[in-house]
């Protein structure tokens, strides 16, 4: 039988991403929405069918339905949203089988989440999913590997010395050490705050200025840096420097409780779709440590993740 396809796959709270060791990609909004009538959708519009249902994913389910956004759970694996858009990963790539590493949030990693997030990957064979787990590794660990390590598995940067890894993510920002390649025990950290924070916080000033608008609009707003009222244009430059400034805090608050001074690592890896969010005011506040931004730090975990699948054969 033919080998399954390698992936590495992230099913975040706020982005499916997944690399494939065939060099393709994939990234969307974790945006669901479960649809009952098929005739509404339009030709080129792709429909998951799960377990007898239909399922909008992505920007369709914004556009064509009323999508519903992750919410924060330690236990998001054993949804049907997250086995809806990882059905649809796997569709995107044709396949139905394949050899996956994915990670969690470090502090779920010490918990029995390992274990059980294996076993609900398993039980997906009854609904025609065949996922052989290669590792589930601490989220941020995918993105030290992504900078570490070349698509051959042959080295391209060192893992010697305290490297600072954080992931910033929609929902979490994830930090963890690694010391000459063992990842820390004790310095680390999963906090259930990331850019979502600056997503609410943007979406109340719209609202408080009684204009319509969803949490799914924000991405689009924040990239625009205004809003239509009517017939004039309403500048969201204030809000939106204090939205971000908020998250920023946040990094700042747990790189400080990790590490007190950053400057003393040997490196600090900033990754997750914040750090290409916040890239500027993140470069500014870590001047003076040795910090490193992955090109497209969205993909660096699953890129790593694909890597490490690499490297174990
Ligand atoms: N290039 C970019 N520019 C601006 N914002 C971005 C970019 N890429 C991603 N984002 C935003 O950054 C946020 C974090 O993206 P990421 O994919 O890392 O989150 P996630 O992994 O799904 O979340 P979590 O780690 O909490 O599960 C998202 O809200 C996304 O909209
Ligand atoms: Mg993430």
């Amino acid at each position: 039988m033919k080998n399954p396809l390698l992936l590495g796959i992230d099913v975040g709270f706020g982005q499916l991403k997944a690399a494939s060791v065939d060099g393709r990609e994939i990234c969307m909004p974790s945006w669901t929405a479960q649809v009952h009538d098929r005739s509404m959708s339009l030709k080129e519009t792709k429909v998951v069918n799960d377990r007898g249902a239909m399922w909008l994913v992505g920007e369709d389910a914004h556009r064509l339905a009323k999508a519903s956004v992750p919410t924060v759970d330690s236990l998001w694996y054993e949804t049907d949203e997250y086995r809806v858009l990882f059905r649809y990963a796997l569709e995107h790539f044709g396949v139905r089988a394949a050899r996956i590493v994915t990670g969690l949030p470090v502090k779920n990693i010490r918990s029995d989440h390992r274990e059980r997030l294996m076993r609900t990957l398993k039980s997906w064979k009854s609904d025609g999913l065949d996922i052989e787990v290669a590792r589930i590794v601490p989220q941020p660990v995918g993105s030290l590997f992504d900078i570490c390590f070349d698509a051959h598995g042959e080295p391209v940067d060192s893992m010697d010395g305290r490297i600072g890894i954080v992931d910033i993510g929609n929902g979490t920002i994830d930090a963890v050490e690694v010391t000459d390649g063992e990842v820390s025990w004790t310095t680390n950290t999963s906090e259930p705050r990331g850019v979502s924070r600056a997503y609410e916080y943007l979406l109340s000033h719209i609202r408080n200025r009684d204009l319509p608008a969803r949490i799914t609009d924000m991405p689009r707003v924040f990239a625009q840096g205004s809003i239509r009222s009517g017939t004039t244009t309403i500048s969201l430059e204030k809000p939106i420097a204090e939205a971000k400034r908020m998250v920023v805090q946040a990094v700042s608050d747990i790189v400080a409780d990790l590490w007190t001074n950053p400057n003393s690592l040997e490196c600090l890896i900033l990754s997750g779709g914040g750090a290409a969010f916040l890239q500027a005011e993140l470069m500014e506040t870590f001047k003076k440590a040795n910090v490193k931004i992955p090109k497209t730090p969205h993909l660096s975990n699953v890129r790593g993740y694909l890597k490490i699948g690499v490297l174990n054969g």
